[in-house]
């Protein structure tokens, strides 16, 4: 929880105070700060025991509470993400592991700052414990009381809601697949949008999808016992005349690989494979929590790539919803086909005037970006500028791939009109699929995140937990805003 107000008052159990390096050397202690506790802080400086150097922590009794000192090391190096992960590291310190409440004291009152430690406490310190026979010994870190000493403001109002959407995407990210079906997604939608007039819902099950012609999507999911779907919302926040967004979202609930099964060492965290669309339902509800005065179209394709005798097989050849014809090379490339259908269902049914998917698309894209960049690629160079802009703005990394016409050799096939995998192997997968995509969205200006190394992760990094991390919730919250 997080609470404000106006100016510290060091009656908290713990105090968290962030200095830098020119700080600590200047002795420019926090406003307010008691003499006694002054004193102090001039003892631990000159005993150069702290020095305030990136991801320090230092704690020191004082009158009956604790006071961390937090380094953020020198000022210029000190960027959004190293905040960030000051906060996190401070606020996971052991000491406070039997402190309720702590005041904390922004190292300035920049709305960037505030942003930097709200965004710290809510997404530094996410844990996924659902599972974790609780401890008295080691309480959640999120259970704490948070008291920033800075007045409230609605731009960190908003920074709080925005973090509410990260939240849920990481838990449904999280979440077992048994649990996170389709069904359970269709659920957690029509909760979000209940009694919202500006949005409407509409969700196609096996039936409709038959109906309308998803036969890539259909194909994808005849493994599984679970029915298919593809959800969408119709958000209509702005003027009549205003652009219509649509954001589509890869909802694999869990992708064993299909008839190409997935090897030991990569199927484990596969459950991770619906984060494009739960990052859709975060940016959903963080759309409706701030009302947005934007249309956008918000897209869940929802499927489970599993194995069974009736599964989808390589070699077959399969008509798109668009008329597309494909050939299966392999049936692990399956989120480009569930998403080619509902790129083509989107285009054709609500006409959006941009499109931007997000998926976990392809391994490859974790080989040229690692896990700390989202793969961006594009066919319109303002939409990826505005993209970019609101990764620098929201400290949620991307980084663009090229696209360029020589690609549609990679997937030519000799019996269809694509194929779903290259023909040359080994070598910029996440080109390959982007191109694959590229074949269905026509004209629309459209750009396509992939999300396969920065969704999920089974070390920390940044200021982030093993598991899910929310990655495009608050990227594509700001872009929406901005537009
Ligand atoms: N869901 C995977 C991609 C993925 C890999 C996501 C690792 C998250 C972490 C996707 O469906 C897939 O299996 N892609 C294949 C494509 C290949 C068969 C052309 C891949 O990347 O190996
Ligand atoms: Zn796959
Ligand atoms: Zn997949």
């Amino acid at each position: 929880m997080i609470r404000f107000r106006e100016r510290a008052r060091f009656d908290a159990e713990a105090v968290l105070l962030f200095i830098t390096e020119e700080q600590w050397g200047g002795k420019a202690f926090p406003a307010g700060c008691p003499d006694s506790l002054r004193e102090s802080l001039r003892s631990v400086s000159s005993s150069g025991f702290f020095r305030a150097v990136a991801r320090e922590v230092f704690v020191m009794p004082w009158e009956g509470r604790l006071v961390l000192l937090a380094g953020l090391g020198k000022k210029e190096a000190c960027g959004p993400t190293e905040q960030r992960i000051a906060v996190r590291t401070a606020l996971r310190d052991p000491s406070l592991r039997r402190v309720k409440t702590i005041e904390i004291i922004p190292f300035s009152m920049k709305d960037e700052a505030v942003v930097a430690v709200i965004e710290g406490i809510l997404i530094g310190t996410y844990a996924w414990t659902k599972y974790v026979t609780p401890s008295r010994e080691d309480p959640p870190v999120r259970d704490k009381d948070h008291i920033l000493a800075v007045a409230e403001k609605a731009a960190y109002r908003r920074a709080i809601a925005v973090c509410e959407g990260v939240t849920l995407t990481r838990d449904l990210v999280n979440e077992n697949a048994e649990i996170v079906t389709s069904l359970y997604m269709e659920k957690t939608v029509r909760d979000l949008v209940s009694g919202c007039s500006a949005a409407s819902l509409e969700v196609l099950g096996r039936k409709e999808m038959e109906k309308v012609g998803l036969r890539l999507h259909l194909a994808v999911n005849r493994g599984s016992r679970n029915e298919p779907k593809l959800i969408v919302v119709r958000y209509a926040g702005g003027r009549k005349k205003d652009p219509w967004t649509a954001l589509i979202g890869k909802g694999l609930t869990f992708d064993s690989g299909g008839i190409n099964l997935k090897p030991s060492g990569h199927i484990e965290t596969m459950r991770c494979d619906m984060a494009g669309s739960a990052a859709v339902a975060g940016v959903l509800k963080n759309t409706l929590a701030l009302k947005l005065k934007v249309n956008a179209l918000f897209v869940m394709a929802m499927a489970e790539n599993a194995i069974d005798a009736g599964s989808f097989k390589p070699g077959d050849v399969l008509r798109a919803y668009d008329g597309t014809t494909v050939e299966i090379g392999n049936t692990d490339a399956e989120g480009r086909l569930v998403l080619a259908d509902a790129i083509g269902y989107v285009r054709d049914r609500h006409r959006p005037d941009r499109i931007i998917d997000l998926a976990t698309l392809t391994g490859a894209c974790i080989v040229a970006l690692g896990h700390d960049f989202t793969g961006l690629t594009a066919n319109d160079d303002r939409l990826a500028e505005a993209i970019r802009r609101s990764a620098r703005a929201t400290d949620d990394w991307v980084w663009r791939l090229p696209l360029y016409p020589e690609l549609k050799d990679h997937i030519k096939s000799k019996v269809a009109d694509v194929k779903n995998i290259s023909n040359y192997r080994g070598v910029a997968g996440t080109l390959t699929a982007a191109e694959f995509l590229r074949r269905f969205v026509g004209d629309c200006p459209w750009a396509h995140l992939d999300i396969a190394g920065t969704a999920f992760n089974d070390h920390e990094r940044l200021y982030f937990t093993t598991g899910a991390t929310g990655s495009g919730v608050r990227l594509l919250t700001h872009f929406l805003d901005q537009e």
